[in-house]
């Protein structure tokens, strides 16, 4: 049986990862390492919570210690990174965060790693995933980011996530650590934090409350529904070159008033709202500072090497992420109340 660490598994990524590991691999052990910020939700993985093949282990990966215990006591053969502050904006209010988790935690990370491996590298595998951020802004005419675009990050977050990039680069370059990268656009679909786009409108909207849109809506962002994110994780994880990096996206440039204008004509449908009522919500607001104008990722590499490819269509993925939102109110309830952070105690201390 192999044991496999994925980190930041109560997230919103890293829990589609964890169902489908935990219900595709009965024969891996799979650990969850989070130490629950306010974007790790137990709730988002009831459904597997009770396999015997999953566990949770509430670890935070800035403490060093921690970590190293965590890693001594289930000997891992696998990691597969996705735990870290995720949000450009609370990077912009307060970057040290993201510097603390992106970057030490990742280091904190790797060094376990390599001191239990210490040099066995068979068998083994440290998979970090990041985002098409590191490579910073495209203008509307720009060619998309390849594998060898250089790195050029603008905001904290998207600098934190190039710096542990690096990170692991070098852990393998220097140690021959056996990593593998990727670097994914936008992600979409059930689960989401609703303080990012597509989740915040469809909460908005359900409640009448404004969309806010920053700037004129005229930045750029390339979509991919996160379960096929997650496919191509399963993908690289067991597939992947050691020492290579992938991009994944969906191949789905939206401009953001054109994506929330889609959004409101398909809630307007769901919730039997005459069509327009929604697209009344949307009041443009202060824009981002530093805001990028566009991504656009180019997952050939993927595609050939690897034979990935999108299993839906932007429109479905959408449809498929409302008709998710409309049907899990409580979801959405208990995050916005806060009551989701009392699920590890319920679960775990019995309180
Ligand atoms: P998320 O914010 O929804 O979840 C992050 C998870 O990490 C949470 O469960 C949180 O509790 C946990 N975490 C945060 N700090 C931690 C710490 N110090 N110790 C332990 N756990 C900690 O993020 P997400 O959107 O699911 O993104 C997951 C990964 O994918 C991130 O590395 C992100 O950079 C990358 N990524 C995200 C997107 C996207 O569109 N969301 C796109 C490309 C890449
Ligand atoms: P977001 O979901 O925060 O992802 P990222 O910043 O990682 O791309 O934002 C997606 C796009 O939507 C981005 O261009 C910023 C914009 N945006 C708004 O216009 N209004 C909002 O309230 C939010 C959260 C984002």
């Amino acid at each position: 049986m192999k044991t496999i660490f994925i980190t930041g598994g109560a997230g919103f990524i890293g829990s589609h990862v964890v169902r489908r590991f935990v219900n595709n691999y009965p024969d891996y052990q799979i650990v969850v390492i989070d130490c629950l910020t306010y974007a790790g939700n137990l709730e988002n993985l009831k459904d597997v919570d009770s396999k015997p093949n999953y566990k949770f282990e509430k670890v935070d990966i800035t403490d060093e210690k921690a970590v190293n215990d965590v890693f001594a006591r289930y000997q891992p053969d696998g990691v597969i990174h996705l735990a870290a502050e995720s949000h450009v904006d609370r990077s912009i209010t307060d970057p040290f965060a993201f510097i603390r988790t992106n970057v030490m935690g990742t280091c904190n990370l790797l060094q376990a790693a390599r001191t239990l491996w210490n040099g066995n590298w068979e068998g083994k595998r440290f998979y970090h995933i990041s985002t098409d951020e590191v490579y910073g802004a495209l203008s509307k005419t720009d060619p998309m980011f390849t594998e060898t675009t250089r790195y050029a990050p603008h905001s904290p977050y998207s600098a934190s996530k190039a710096s542990s990039d690096h990170f692991v680069r070098a852990f393998h370059d220097t140690y021959g650590m056996p990593t593998v990268i990727s670097n994914c656009s936008n992600n979409y679909g059930s689960h989401h934090f609703p303080e990012k786009l597509i989740p915040l409108a469809i909460n908005n909207i359900q409640h009448n409350r404004p969309i806010p849109i920053y700037g004129k809506g005229e930045n750029v962002r390339d979509w991919l529904f996160v379960d096929d994110h997650a496919a191509a994780i399963d993908l690289i994880f067991h597939k992947g070159k050691i020492g290579d990096t992938y991009n994944i996206g969906g191949n789905n440039e939206k401009t953001n008033i054109e994506l929330i204008r889609t959004l409101c004509r398909l809630m307007d449908k769901k919730l039997g709202r005459e069509q327009g009522t929604s697209e009344k919500l949307i009041t443009f607001v202060t824009d981002r500072a530093g805001h990028d104008l566009r991504y656009a990722i180019d997952s050939s590499k993927l595609q050939r090497e690897l034979g990935w490819q999108p299993s839906v269509t932007f429109e479905q993925g959408l449809e498929k992420t409302v008709d998710w939102y409309l049907a899990n109110q409580d979801w959405l309830d208990n995050v916005t109340s806060g009551a989701y952070q009392q699920y590890y105690d319920k679960m775990y201390t019995n309180r």
